[in-house]
């Protein structure tokens, strides 16, 4: 069902997220930071992350991994950053320069030591939200998730207490939304304070979009979870790419993990990289 670069399904829309284009992608033609899977398979399928246990029916991209091409880029990406919801945008809140006094300084050691324990009303929070308040307008106060890091080496990292396994690739379910609602639902804002580049990854395809091209253009989204709807997609379409968008350090990645497929990759990272997340329906600024 799937034509030459993998992102078209016959007799579909074309795929309805986009990547916000970044000054540097406008320069200087495909991103090296973004790469495309060669598509999914069932975590249950292969021998990977060394025996790590994956809920039932879960999905992981399938290397190898390649560049995107100019014909990539005209599906991928966009300039109109009107519609958040339907954008995923890597934004820089703070140089190299900066980064590496913030990770010489006792702030950092302070904020990796109480990690979750940081409170939302902490000094280097607020900080965060200024840089932020740059590039991006939440709409109102947005929930504040804490700092972590994830254990490195993993094609997926997120990871259900409740069960003691990893998800695979995962649509976020915090609100409940129902599926057919999702573009309504909050996004997340995940700043990587790391010293390490950290992964982003995700499928360029709403829940809706993804139950239509499962399904087709009758029947109600409503009918199944959004996590049902992305695991018949993937089912489906095992050729379709995953993409992957590099997060630098002092980098945010903002996306609708409420309406995509999505997880955080660690195989390529060398030690634990912290991080933190904010929650809210916001607008990008011009
Ligand atoms: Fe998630």
């Amino acid at each position: 069902m799937s034509c030459s670069n993998g992102f078209e399904i016959v007799g579909m829309d074309p795929p309805d997220i986009k990547i916000l284009r970044t000054v540097a992608s406008r320069e200087f033609g495909p991103d090296p930071t973004v790469t495309l899977s060669s598509g999914t398979c069932s975590a249950d399928s292969l021998a990977i992350d060394g025996g790590i246990a994956f809920g039932p029916n879960a999905f992981v991209p399938l290397g190898p991994w390649r560049p995107v091409n100019q014909d990539d880029c005209r599906i991928l990406y966009t300039d109109d950053a009107s519609t958040p919801a339907s954008i995923v945008a890597v934004v820089q809140l703070f140089t190299r320069a900066e980064m590496a006094l913030f990770h010489e300084s006792q702030c950092y050691g302070e904020v990796i030591n109480r990690s979750a324990g940081v409170s939302p009303s902490d000094q280097f929070v607020n900080t965060l939200l200024d840089k932020l308040d740059r590039v991006i307008q939440f709409r109102n106060r947005p929930s504040f998730h804490g700092f972590a890091s994830d254990p490195v080496g993993l094609h997926t990292v997120s990871y259900d207490e409740s069960i003691g396994k990893y998800v695979g690739l995962h649509v976020d379910t915090w609100d409940g939304t129902p599926s057919g609602q999702r573009k309504d639902a909050k996004l997340r804002v995940c700043i990587n304070i790391g010293e390490y580049s950290r992964f982003f990854i995700f499928l360029n395809r709403s829940v809706v979009g993804m139950y239509r091209a499962s399904f087709g253009s009758e029947g109600d989204p409503n009918s199944l979870t959004p996590n049902e709807i992305g695991k018949a997609f993937l089912s489906r379409f095992p050729s379709y790419p995953i993409v992957r968008l590099e997060v630098h350090p002092g980098c945010a990645y903002v996306a609708p993990t409420e309406n995509i497929l999505h997880d955080g990759c660690t195989l390529d990272v060398p030690r634990p990289v912290y991080h933190t997340a904010f929650r809210g329906l916001l607008d990008y600024r011009s």
